[in-house]
């Protein structure tokens, strides 16, 4: 199926792995791109000469298009940048920032960008500073997360009734009735995180895969919005930081309750108590460590099945 999502990236399905710090190195980003998505790599958690490493690795791995996801609020942002015009990188997806910062530059240089939003006024900022195609990502999603709590459901009809570039739906999806929906609201593609954590390519630690199969309904929260807003799974540091803001500690503490390495102790050292486990609550609906090949595969497979036969009449 061709669309103007799957022409803009050059690939054979409108289907996006998303870019997830500790989830999302080569290994993955080249297994999706094969399977006929556009895998993508996490910078968020890669010093800048460990990302050319994956670039590098990736492009060793696959003859296909990838992408590279880079949150404009590293701190090392500039030498991020730098090592993506450097190893020729075609498609960039910026979240959590300005758009209007990197996107020009970028765009100069040939690359196809696209910004990551949670409504549609930001929607419209990722369009007018030149932005190809916008990430509509629900307050479902796993990860870092706007503050508004707007669901897929309303956020990606809103998102396309806002701007005329193409919109990529993200948050709450896991199996193709999930796209096929997205795409009735008007989406032409798909981003999905929590279903790819639980892959065996994905660099996660065998131990939160496991959490990440075994979680059900209820078990993820949307907490820190005082900070940095983020969806995990209820553990033992989430019970801390419920504790800090019922007390009512300040931004300081709570940055300082976070540290710097509580994502990688949780997702990629695999503690499950102290630790960090960002994930979406589709998560309640993943029972299975799959190959990602066998993620898209099944994923088309469903949407086509949907497609065919849309509404249960019983
Ligand atoms: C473990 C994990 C790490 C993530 N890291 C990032 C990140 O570094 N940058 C980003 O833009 N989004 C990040 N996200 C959000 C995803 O890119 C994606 O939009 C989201 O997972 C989609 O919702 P879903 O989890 O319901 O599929 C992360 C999500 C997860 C689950």
């Amino acid at each position: 199926m061709q669309n103007r999502i799957s022409k803009l990236f050059d690939t054979k399905l409108p289907i996006v792995q998303a870019g997830m710090i500790w989830a999302s190195g080569w290994r993955l980003a080249s297994a999706v791109s094969d399977a006929g998505g556009l895998g993508m790599l996490g910078a968020g958690s890669m010093y800048p000469e460990v990302l050319r490493e994956h670039i590098q690795k990736c492009r060793a791995a696959t003859t296909h298009p990838f992408a590279v996801n880079i949150p404009l609020l590293y701190p090392d942002i500039d030498q991020h940048m730098r090592i993506l015009i450097e190893e020729g990188v075609r498609i960039v997806f910026t979240s959590a920032g300005n758009p209007k910062t990197w996107t020009p530059m970028l765009k100069e240089k040939g690359i196809t960008v696209v910004h990551v939003v949670s409504s549609s006024k930001f929607a419209q900022k990722a369009e007018e500073a030149g932005c190809d195609a916008v990430v509509a990502e629900g307050f479902e999603a796993g990860g870092h997360n706007g503050r508004e709590e707007t669901t897929t459901l309303v956020l990606v009809p809103a998102v396309v009734n806002a701007v005329k570039i193409p919109v990529i739906a993200a948050g709450g999806i896991a199996n193709g009735r999930q796209m096929l929906a997205t795409m009735v609201l008007g989406a032409e593609g798909v981003q999905l995180g929590s279903r790819f954590v639980a892959s065996e390519e994905a660099s996660s630690h065998p131990d939160f895969k496991a959490k990440v199969i075994g979680a059900g309904e209820g078990d993820t929260i949307l907490t820190m919005k005082q900070l940095t807003p983020v969806r995990l799974i209820k553990n033992k540091f989430y019970e801390e930081v419920q504790k800090a803001e019922l007390r009512g500690a300040d931004t300081e503490e709570l940055k300082r309750l976070l540290g710097r390495a509580r994502a990688k102790k949780g997702m990629f050292e695999g503690d499950l108590n102290e630790g960090e486990l960002e994930i979406g609550q589709v998560s309640a609906l993943v029972d299975s460590i799959l190959p990602a090949s066998e993620i898209v595969k099944k994923l088309w497979q469903e949407f086509q099945e949907a497609l065919e036969n849309p509404i249960k009449i019983r």
